[in-house]
């Protein structure tokens, strides 16, 4: 899989890598992924400065985490490697104008995670997923029948790997079909602003994030006004009205956190599915095996292609005092940054793990994050998905094949932007 060409010179040592310079995610992914390796061969993890923004000062530096022991440590242990304290999206601290919008539960910590996550986990009531369930198969069903209609040579990314979770997101808050493009177009704008194609002037970066996560809040803000007088059996009714306990979500609680599952469960998602596609594709002798037990095989089949996908790049901490972790001291106020890209490619844990391989087992990925209190929300969701997705796919379209996938150019989501197929 290809970036866009940049002036490169070669890997040699772990010295030759910088991952905050920008470069250095505009190179192929093999040579990323052989970064990644010399990383993960040091003895002490390295350590670099952050990123200089123009919208945010930058702070002391990080420690690249890039071994799979280590981030099931850190990911275990939330009193010490806080999520809170900037953010955990991002490495260098969010200004406070950015909480406001960019500041759900997956950048805090205890008691207010644990409050938001309680509220959250209740609205997700048993009746409400077997209706995304059943939301699921129905939206992927379409999303094969106008494929088939279009025709091959379409954009996949477009007409597949993006519809289902964006129609998904939607349908769970109550967002009308209407309304599908305007969100699509937010979110795209809050991953990818560090890619040209979304905000051309990296000086509007600040600007275009905020105006996104407005635009957002408002859409969610102005239904929930709406739901708060008119319940309805949507996400966002639970939210917005009291449950057994009397919880509810405020409105800037409501606001942020539906900004979160709008990024988190529609980017993530689709590029599991584009890449997911891209995996078949290269490797045949995989896709048989599937298809000739497909039920079977699913299982399998989605965690390998979340493990190698990766959607998320990383996720960051900071330490709350000083702590020793596999024999090097990480001291109060520090940053490390989660790389579950690399953990996922962890030769210690994985064997040969740049092998796509569906009958993978054990497969102990940290894809959605690891072990702990901010273990992905939207997992089962995800992994429901990637299935059905797929299996509409591979029994209705089975010559289906991807071309040469246009990756975003971002140091935080392995996303592909668009992607030929062909059937
Ligand atoms: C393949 C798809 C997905 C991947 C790879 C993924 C990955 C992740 C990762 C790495 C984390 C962070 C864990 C941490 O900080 O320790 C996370 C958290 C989260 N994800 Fe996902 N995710 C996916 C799909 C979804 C979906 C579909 C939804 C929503 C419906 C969702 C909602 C969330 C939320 C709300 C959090 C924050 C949880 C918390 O802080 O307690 N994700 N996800």
């Amino acid at each position: 899989m290809t970036t866009q060409p940049a002036d490169r010179t070669p890997i040699r040592s772990a010295a030759d890598v910088n991952l905050t310079d920008w470069d250095f995610w505009a190179r192929p992914i093999a040579e990323r992924e052989h970064a990644f390796r010399l990383l993960r061969d040091l003895e002490v993890p390295a350590f670099y400065a952050e990123p200089e923004l123009s919208f945010a000062p930058a702070g002391p530096g990080y420690h690249a985490l890039v071994r799979h022991a280590d981030i099931v440590e850190v990911s275990r242990n939330p009193e010490v490697f806080c999520s809170g304290d900037g953010g955990a999206t991002n490495i260098v601290d969010m200004p406070a104008e950015f909480v406001e919008y960019f500041g759900s539960m997956i950048s805090m910590d205890d008691p207010r995670h644990a409050r938001l996550r309680r509220i959250v986990s209740r609205a997700f009531t048993p009746r409400m997923i077997k209706q995304f369930e059943a939301d699921v198969e129905a939206a992927a069903v379409r999303i094969v029948d106008e494929l088939l209609a279009k025709g091959p040579g379409c954009d996949f990314v477009a007409e597949v790997a993006a519809r289902l979770p964006l129609k998904i997101i939607c349908d769970m808050m109550g967002i009308p079909e209407r309304d599908y493009g305007f969100v699509f177009d937010r979110s795209n704008i809050i991953l990818g602003a560090s890619d040209p194609e979304y905000v051309s002037d990296p000086e509007a970066i600040a600007t275009a994030l905020l105006t996104a996560g407005m635009d957002l809040q408002q859409l969610v803000q102005d239904l929930a006004a709406h739901r708060t007088e008119n319940p309805t059996g949507d996400l966002t009714s639970s939210l917005v009205n009291a449950n057994i306990d009397g919880e509810r979500l405020t409105a800037q609680e409501l606001g942020s956190f539906f900004i979160l599952l709008v990024v988190a469960g529609n980017e993530t998602t689709r590029n599991a599915i584009s890449y997911g596609m891209r995996l078949l594709t290269l490797n045949p002798e995989q896709r048989r095996l599937w298809t000739e037990d497909f039920a079977g095989r699913t299982p399998g089949a989605v965690e390998e292609i979340v493990r190698l996908a990766s959607p998320v790049n990383y996720m960051r901490r900071k330490v709350t005092r000083d702590h020793e972790m596999n024999g090097h001291l990480y001291r109060q106020g520090e940053k490390v940054v989660l790389y579950y890209w690399s953990a996922n490619r962890d030769e210690s844990v994985f064997t040969d793990p740049l092998q796509f391989d569906i009958l993978r087992d054990p497969n102990p990925h940290l894809g959605f994050g690891g072990p702990g209190p901010h273990f992905c929300l939207g997992a089962h969701l995800a992994r429901r998905e990637i299935s059905v997705m797929f299996r509409e796919l591979l029994t209705r379209v089975p010559r289906i094949e991807a071309g040469e996938p246009e990756i975003l150019f971002s140091s935080f989501i392995n996303g592909t932007k668009h992607m030929t197929c062909t059937f």
